[in-house]
């Protein structure tokens, strides 16, 4: 299936949306957040309308995703949480496309944070700093 991408950029956010005819049938959102000890990216959402799912849709955006966060040298953070999929489909969704377990990297983190190092970006920047951060703030 032809699907082209939009790409929307504020300040603080990037919105990926996979176009069909002109529509939108899946998005991915990016918050970029600003961080004394490490910049980052979060994928705050991902979406792939109902009747698209399961014919590499949501893979595309996905791989759409990393690319900004590589071109932007970032490393990315993401909860994996869904009311629609199971638990360990989701993990698997996201490990194929290079994404990982927060919990392999930090004792004690729940499984469901995952991180996407692009290429050239060090394990360093995922600093004891930025862990502090994301319990503070996600209260883990
Ligand atoms: C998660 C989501 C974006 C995946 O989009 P998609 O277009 O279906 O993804 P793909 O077609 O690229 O397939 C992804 C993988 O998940 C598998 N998969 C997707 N839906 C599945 C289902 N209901 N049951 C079993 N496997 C499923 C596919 O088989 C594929 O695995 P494979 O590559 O090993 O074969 C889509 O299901 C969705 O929008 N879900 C609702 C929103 C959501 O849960 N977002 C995630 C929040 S963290």
């Amino acid at each position: 299936m032809e699907i082209s991408f939009d790409i929307h950029r504020t300040c603080n956010s990037i919105k990926i949306d996979a176009c069909r005819n002109k529509r939108s049938i899946a998005f991915a959102k990016l918050f970029l957040h600003e961080h004394p000890a490490q910049n980052c990216a979060w994928l705050t959402e991902i979406y792939v309308s109902p009747k698209f799912r399961g014919r590499g849709i949501g893979s595309k955006v996905l791989l759409q995703a990393n690319g900004i966060v590589s071109d932007l040298a970032l490393p990315a953070f993401l909860y994996a949480h869904s009311s629609e999929l199971p638990q360990r489909i989701l993990l698997r969704f996201y490990a194929k496309h290079g994404w990982t377990q927060l919990n392999n990297l930090f004792y004690g983190v729940k499984p469901n944070y995952m991180y996407y190092l692009p290429e050239g970006v060090q394990k360093d920047a995922l600093s004891p700093v930025f862990q502090g951060f994301i319990r503070s703030m996600y209260n883990v």
